[in-house]
């Protein structure tokens, strides 16, 4: 026991040297603010979008601070095909993939009524069919790798329904239940999977200017918050497994 009692923790870092990460959903916002840590503590990153154009910006500005360490693979996570695409671009490139962040995400928030069909299949393709397809695709190269860490960026919305968040929240909902079982299934492979539920993030997604804190936004969680949490994930040492991390901006407007 004498080993609890010397000395204290020091704050801990991940060390990627040697690990490859695909990041989806990284052309802005959380995922690009993760795949910018993760390069910033060595790995080599692909990041995904589907508007190649915003993407090759995004790795272009990657690049400048981590020359060659991230590559640019466009995908949309609700393809099947483009995903298998993304994952096998990634392990030609990198040579495997140890780290997937199941970022990409988006939603249409409507009364149930007004939702139409196309949105709701939409939403329900990206962020849950999307996640699966990823990590489904994900699963035989990190088992060639001999394990890996998945981390699903989830939301807070995944466990608090709202009006008007019908196709959202279902997404959510679906995404926490498909990441503990596939957690379950995995963790014996060296397979680690976790969930993120964030609440407001400054980002385009929530109504603000991406990657800038407005004062209107102040109070709202910023994407480096969520990529500390990450990367906090990631530290852990093989033997624990955090399962889910809520974050919630400290001081919400008052109702
Ligand atoms: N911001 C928040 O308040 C908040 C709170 C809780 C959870 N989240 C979750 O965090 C994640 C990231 O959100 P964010 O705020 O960073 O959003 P964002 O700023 O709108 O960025 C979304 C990113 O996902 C990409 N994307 C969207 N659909 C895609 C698809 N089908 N295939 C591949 N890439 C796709 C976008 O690029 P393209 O459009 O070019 O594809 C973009 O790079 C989402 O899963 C969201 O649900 C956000």
């Amino acid at each position: 026991m004498l080993h609890y009692l010397k000395g204290k923790f020091t704050t801990m870092f991940p060390d990627l040297d040697g690990k490859v990460a695909v990041v989806t959903g990284a052309s802005r916002g959380i995922g690009f603010c993760i795949a910018n840590q993760l390069l910033a503590h060595g790995a080599r990153v692909v990041i995904c979008a589907r508007n190649e154009a915003d993407l090759l910006r995004s790795e272009n500005m990657l690049n400048q601070e981590f020359p060659s360490k991230v590559k640019a693979v466009a995908a949309d996570v609700s393809k099947y095909p483009q995903v298998e695409n993304l994952m096998a671009k990634a392990e030609e490139l990198f040579g495997g993939i140890d780290i997937l962040i199941n970022n990409a995400g988006y939603a249409v928030f409507r009364p149930v009524a007004d939702l139409t069909q196309q949105q709701w299949d939409d939403i329900i393709a990206t962020n849950l069919s999307g996640a699966f397809y990823c990590l489904h695709a994900a699963i035989p190269r990190l088992r060639r790798r001999g394990g890996g860490y998945v981390i699903n960026i989830s939301s807070l919305a995944g466990k608090n329904a709202f009006a008007g968040g019908a196709a959202y929240n279902a997404s959510k909902f679906g995404l926490n239940g498909m990441s503990e079982a596939a957690m379950l299934d995995l963790r014996y492979e060296n397979i680690r999977i976790s969930y993120v539920m964030p609440g407001s993030v400054n980002t385009q997604f929530g109504g603000g200017p991406s990657g800038t804190t407005s004062s209107s936004a102040d109070w709202k969680i910023d994407s480096v918050d969520v990529a500390q949490v990450v990367l906090d994930l990631l530290a852990m040492p093989p033997r624990s497994l955090v399962s889910r991390v809520e974050i919630r901006p400290s001081k919400p407007p008052r109702k």
